[in-house]
């Protein structure tokens, strides 16, 4: 990481000379760079590990890519690089280092951590989940009652969640044929709905849940395995509808029906799990890092483990390439500074994300944890407050519906907005018939159409038109909205793997720059205390008296609410 000693990032002069270069840039249109630089496309487009990644359409020039190169030398880019892949204590807060990169080294790498070789215990943790994914897979897990599992449940939130989540959908193709059909979903949600949900459908007999908690403290993920529990034993301890053998004890239900996923084997054990159904990793790992271990279990499930070690392998295609590229072909470093160029000197503070294929639906939910959670932060590595911006407002949805609902805005609005396009360029070569190959190949097709349509109409407004005739101003499209388009040769572990760890280190270069920790999440701690002052006061265990008007209003409006049922 850049040295404790060096100065913010506006005092650099790299800056400043981005300041100028902006002011002398602001009133040029997108169109305008277009026309003047024909080799724009091959200039702003780098290709690795199955990825293009088009930057050409963002409002920027061979000059300002320069500079912001410049910044990122002056802001200890490179070595810190170093410093995160090599193990050092990047999260500062914390005092450790960030190491999810060790997670998807091959197993004969070596990286030594403060004197010890971590990566044989990063192989060990996969061997074990393999182990456990091959009994689910090959139906010898048995429940309590003894029935091969049919339904495993992930009761987790956050990291412990979106990546497992995010994943399972976007590779649900690739599941193996030739295994015991196991379906996998997730319950994230503490007020209980996905759970509820669940509960009145799946046989009891036939169902596991997988606690994953890095702290295995997260409130929500506890209530949710209260209730799963509890379910469980009204069920399967007295001769019930669904239990078909002798009720069973409730030692052997929660050994049969929990898996925990955790870096905490004791609180795992304290919940009643069995230590060989506990899978662990370490605090090092961050909890938005995570997918790439042992909190991957769902993932592993759903496509299996040779699928799973693709995953890993085309992330680790990124990482190298992270480490080897120049900063001027190092795609990561790249996206990274678009995104300061955008924030900091062209005043963009909305970053939208739009992937045009459905099986990507949840991977903008995934970024707006990994990105704003990482560098939604207002303080530098050395506690001073910010005087610049940090991480933009991200969000995001599947582009050709985003279409339908918030492209107005992006079109017509008032505000700036940088969008990433995200799309495959090859699907659907595996259908077996002919006709709905052919249908689909061509819905494909559709999809990328309106994909380079979108970002060619945001990026030249009313000129898209080749007659851009008379019209009111309530028809008219001003255009430069910067963008980029990331191109996946074809969605698949591989490239979905490189895709994520892009973004990964895109946001630690941000944070670098911005020299602020992208590796703590101190932010979400005091709603997590007050929230449990709250309930005990909801609860009638505390002064009511003590709030302010509105948030008392809301109790009571809750307490009489209560007595009305
Ligand atoms: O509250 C935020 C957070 O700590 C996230 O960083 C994390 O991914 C999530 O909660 C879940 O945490 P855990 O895996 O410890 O349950």
């Amino acid at each position: 990481m850049a040295s404790a000693s060096r100065a913010t990032p506006d005092k650099l002069p790299a800056w400043q000379t981005l300041k100028q270069h902006a002011e002398e840039l602001k009133g040029v249109h997108l169109k305008t760079l277009f026309g003047s630089d024909q080799s724009r496309w091959s200039n702003f487009t780098r290709q690795v590990a199955g990825l293009t990644l088009d930057l050409s359409k963002q409002r920027w020039d061979d000059d300002t890519l320069e500079h912001l190169l410049a910044l990122a030398h002056d802001a200890g880019v490179p070595g810190a690089i170093d410093s995160l892949l090599s193990g050092k204590r990047v999260n500062v807060s914390e005092n450790r280092p960030a190491l999810h990169t060790a997670l998807r080294l091959p197993a004969d790498a070596t990286l030594n951590v403060e004197g010890e070789d971590i990566v044989a215990g990063v192989h060990e943790s996969l061997a074990q989940m393999e182990r456990l994914v091959c009994r689910l897979h090959a139906g010898q897990w048995r429940g309590a009652t003894g029935k091969p599992i049919r339904h495993v449940v992930n009761l987790g939130v956050g990291g412990s969640d979106l990546g497992p989540l995010m994943v399972t959908h976007a590779l649900a193709d690739c599941r193996p044929d030739d295994i015991h059909p196991v379906e996998v979903h997730f319950a994230s949600t503490m007020d209980g709905s996905q759970l509820a949900d669940y509960l009145s459908r799946f046989n009891p007999e036939t169902t596991i849940f997988v606690l994953s908690s890095k702290s295995f403290t997260t409130i929500d993920t506890l209530s949710n395995a209260n209730t799963a529990r509890d379910w469980l034993l009204g069920r399967l301890t007295q001769q019930g509808d669904f239990v078909s053998t002798p009720a069973v004890s409730a030692e052997l239900i929660v050994r049969q029906h929990f898996i925990g996923v955790s870096a905490s084997p004791q609180k795992m054990s304290e919940w009643g799990i069995a230590p060989d159904h506990q899978l662990t990793f370490w605090e090092w790992v961050g909890g938005r890092y995570s997918l790439w271990g042992t909190i991957g279990l769902p993932i592993a499930l759903v496509i299996g483990m040779d699928h799973f070690r693709e995953l890993l392998a085309g992330a680790h295609a990124m990482d190298r390439h992270f480490r080897e590229a120049p900063m001027e072909d190092n795609l990561p470093v790249l996206l990274a500074l678009a995104g300061i160029w955008n924030v900091n000197f062209l005043d963009i503070r909305a970053h939208s994300i739009l992937p045009y294929d459905g099986r990507l639906e949840y991977f903008a939910a995934y970024l707006e944890q990994l990105e704003m959670e990482s560098n939604g932060k207002s303080v530098t590595r050395q506690g001073q407050a910010v005087s610049y911006s940090t991480c933009p407002v991200l969000w995001g949805q599947l582009g050709p519906n985003a279409q339908h609902a918030f492209y107005q805005l992006l079109h017509q609005g008032t505000q700036p907005v940088v969008c990433d396009f995200i799309a495959p360029l090859k699907r659907y070569d595996e259908v077996e018939d002919p006709d709905t190959r052919r249908h689909l190949k061509s819905q494909h097709r559709l999809a990328l159409a309106n994909c380079f349509a979108q970002s060619r109409v945001l990026m030249l407004g009313d000129d898209a038109l080749e007659d851009d005739g008379p019209r009111p101003e309530h028809k008219r499209y001003r255009g430069n909205q910067p963008s980029t388009t990331v191109l996946l040769d074809k969605l698949t572990p591989h490239s979905l793997g490189a895709l994520i760890a892009l973004y990964e280190h895109k946001v630690f270069v941000q944070a670098v720059i911005w020299d602020i920790n992208p590796f703590d999440q101190w932010g979400v701690e005091l709603g997590k205390q007050i929230a449990t002052d709250t309930q005990a006061i909801i609860d009638g265990e505390g002064d009511v008296s003590r709030m302010d008007a509105s948030s008392r209003g809301l109790i009571e409006a809750f307490w009489a609410a209560e007595q009305n049922e």
